[in-house]
């Protein structure tokens, strides 16, 4: 890549950033505050007080039930994480650990999650599910801890594999004499997810369920506010466009499309040099059409860098991932130039459209530093679905003559 000039990453790498902590948009980030939760919040911490003031007194089985994206996991692994210090200042021993179903969807998986929280050098293999609830009442034992299980997306724990709430159950009551050492709170979107359980699971669950309402407008307005807040710079986005992402987001209710939302239009902006979010920040976002500029530019563009064009789309086609890179570019080019009978051009050709093409918003490029590797470009396109960028491409070659 002796192409590169160092003047141009400079460049690239002083370019201010719109986001003050990009990652607090990421959907599995935990936030310190969470607006409108503060009553089921507060109600967990009830239910659970008696287990910090008495250790392992009471062993608690809760429901947890809402639509998708209201809130419902973020809120127990921040109440997980609140319950667990409260414990530790009182020199209570209270061990969270958070298991999406969905991922580990046999007893089995389960319990070795457990195991492996509790114990991460524990082989992945080799034993029983019967073996392993004895492993886990061991280590209890051994470090005298309360352990907070928590079963997210439980309805994908179906059929016998439901069976393993009851067993958790059963250890807990046998192995411990009076003392209680496991919790279990479940996460579901309805309450169907009962059906496979056992009837004395299914009958304790019912009797301890919480209701995660809805969010209405307001809420949802303050809530993404806060997002804002906490991730973007100052001044990047006012009131009414957060006011704007709200209604789009109040149509399904799920914030996950609002915080995604947010963070596509922030990276518009900021690869348009804007110094805010504009409106059209957010349409480019929200609809994965073609900006009008775009067809415009492509339909004056010359022959050879719109089959470049089409080679780094093919190339992030291929790579299946978010970024591709300069060489698997190069290949791609290669390939389609050989099989067009095109003599290729140079790579300081290439290097001239790749920056060409990020000027004009067709595609965006970042320069990351990489410890061994040094730096390394990352291309991708954000505003327009591969696919449609494909048709579009061939659509414009072929006025021009080629057919591929
Ligand atoms: N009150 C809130 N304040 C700040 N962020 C929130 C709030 N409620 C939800 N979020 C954010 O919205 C996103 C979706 O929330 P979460 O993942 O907890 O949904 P869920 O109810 O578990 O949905 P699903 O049923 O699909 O798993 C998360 O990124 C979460 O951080
Ligand atoms: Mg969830």
């Amino acid at each position: 890549m002796s192409f590169m000039t160092i003047d141009y990453f400079e460049d690239l790498l002083k370019k201010p950033s719109l986001f003050k902590k990009e990652s607090k948009l990421d959907n599995n980030y935990v936030p310190k505050r969470l607006p409108h939760r503060e009553k089921e919040l507060s109600l967990l911490s009830q239910l659970f007080l008696v287990l910090v003031t008495n250790p392992n007194s009471i062993s608690r089985k809760i429901l947890i039930i809402g639509k998708t994206g209201i809130g419902k996991t973020v809120t127990i692994k921040l109440f997980g994480e609140m319950l667990v210090n409260a414990a530790q200042k009182r020199s209570g021993n209270i061990k969270y650990v958070h298991i999406n179903c969905r991922k580990e969807r046999t007893s089995y998986k389960v319990l070795i999650k457990i195991v492996r929280a509790l114990n991460n050098n524990f082989p992945k293999r080799g034993y029983s599910p019967q073996d392993l609830l004895e492993i886990i009442v061991d280590i209890i034992k051994d470090q005298n801890l309360h352990l907070l299980i928590v079963l997210d997306e439980l309805s994908y724990l179906i059929g016998k594999e439901g069976d393993l709430i009851y067993s958790l159950t059963r250890i807990n009551d046998d192995a411990f004499n009076t003392r209680r050492h496991i919790s279990i709170i479940g996460i579901a979107r309805d309450i169907s997810c009962l059906s496979g359980l056992d009837t004395s699971t299914m009958s304790t669950l019912q009797r301890n369920i919480i209701y995660f309402n809805n969010y209405n407008k307001e809420q949802l307005f303050e809530i993404l506010k806060y997002r804002t807040e906490i991730s973007l710079k100052d001044n990047i986005i006012s009131d009414s466009l957060i006011q704007i992402i709200t209604d789009l987001v109040y149509q399904t209710g799920d914030i996950r499309y609002g915080l995604n939302l947010l963070w596509k239009s922030t990276k518009i902006a900021e690869n348009q040099n804007l110094k805010y979010i504009t409106i059209e920040s957010i349409r480019l976002a929200n609809q994965d059409i073609v900006p009008f500029s775009t067809l415009d530019i492509l339909k004056y563009m010359s022959t050879q860098k719109i089959i470049f064009l089409l080679a780094i789309i093919n190339a992030l086609d291929k790579c299946g991932g978010i970024y591709t890179s300069v060489r698997e570019i190069t290949e791609s080019y290669l390939i389609l130039c050989e099989s067009l009978g095109i003599q290729p051009r140079t790579h300081s050709q290439l290097w001239n459209y790749l920056q060409e093409f990020k000027r004009e918003y067709l595609i965006t490029m970042e320069i990351v530093s990489e410890a061994i590797k040094g730096r390394k470009a990352q291309i991708t396109v954000q505003n327009i679905p591969i696919s449609k960028y494909k048709e579009l491409l061939l659509e414009v070659i072929e006025t021009k003559g080629i057919k591929i």
